[in-house]
């Protein structure tokens, strides 16, 4: 197999709210950036190097990766050495995460795969996606993960308004089909994550993100249920959030700089 120091090119599938910034940093961080999105008004905007979506520093780092030459925006996938998955997984109301983007992009880089390329999933999925869903997609192009195709699970763990700077200072978490794949992609996100980067398999990496969303909802459930019953009792609860005492580890957010304005309570219980 190919050493990963051989990655130069990088096909970015889906330019939403990770795909864009993340194509923007490895692009300005020496790659040579193709982004790939179904709509075109997306590939028209990334190209004129104009943001599609409103988040912070992104106007600018847009700019500099397309005027930089390292940044294209396409509507079909081309050759690569690896490609990164960053598409929607919506739930449906049968409850069930909609993989048919992922399927939909992996059959749209099926026909391009070479031996040695790498293919990174960052959709939020269902533990087992990567393994049971998106390699044997990948397999119909002859070539098989593990053997001559490196096929790893990198979720995103940031948060809309503050995406930029999560992207570059938050831990992540690699989960490769095989070592050697967590570690060509480890060698692609150290190009521009300043936090720690942990290799594990990819269900794990999967089970992981799939936790942490859990811990979340749970919070931000709570802190709405303390507030609920802090209004009955006439009590702030913001009063009790402030004086919680140790070991009540709810960290509560209001709305405001760098949170969704919706947001009137948000309990997290690791910041
Ligand atoms: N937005 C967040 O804050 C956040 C945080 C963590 C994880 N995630 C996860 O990251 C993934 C992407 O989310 P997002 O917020 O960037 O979505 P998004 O809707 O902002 O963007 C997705 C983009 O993918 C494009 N697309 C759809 N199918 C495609 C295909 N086959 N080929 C190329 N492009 C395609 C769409 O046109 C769209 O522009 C999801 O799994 C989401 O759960 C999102």
């Amino acid at each position: 197999m190919e050493d990963n120091h051989s990655v130069h090119k990088i096909c970015v599938l889906g330019l939403g709210y990770i795909g864009l910034p993340t194509a923007a940093l490895l692009a300005t961080n020496g790659f040579a950036v193709v982004g790939v999105d179904v709509n075109p008004m997306v590939v028209e905007a990334v190209n004129r190097a104009t943001v599609p979506i409103a988040e912070p520093g992104l106007a600018t780092l847009l700019k500099a990766a397309v005027n930089s030459g390292n940044l294209v925006a396409r509507s079909e996938a081309e050759p690569a050495d690896a490609f990164i998955i960053a598409v929607p997984t919506p739930v449906s109301e049968e409850k069930k995460a909609d993989l048919s983007y992922i399927a939909q992009a992996a059959e749209s880089i099926r026909p391009l795969l070479v031996p040695g390329n790498l293919v990174i999933l960052e959709s939020t999925s269902p533990p087992g996606t990567t393994r049971n869903f998106l390699a044997p997609v990948l397999a119909r192009s002859g070539l098989v993960a593990g053997q001559n195709l490196l096929v790893a699970h990198c979720p995103e763990r940031v948060l809309p308004g503050r995406i930029l700077k999560e992207l570059i200072g938050n831990d992540r978490i690699i989960g490769g089909l095989t070592k050697e794949s967590a570690e060509a992609a480890k060698a692609i996100y150290a190009r521009f994550v300043e936090g720690q980067i942990h290799l594990t398999d990819a269900t794990t990496a999967e089970m992981v993100k799939l936790m942490e969303n859990t811990y979340r909802d749970v919070n931000i459930a709570l802190a709405n249920e303390l507030a609920v019953i802090c209004a009955e009792l006439d009590i702030s609860a913001w009063e009790v959030i402030r004086r919680r005492a140790a070991g009540f580890a709810v960290y509560v957010l209001g709305a405001g700089k760098d949170r969704p304005s919706e947001v009137k309570l948000v309990a997290l219980g690791a910041q």
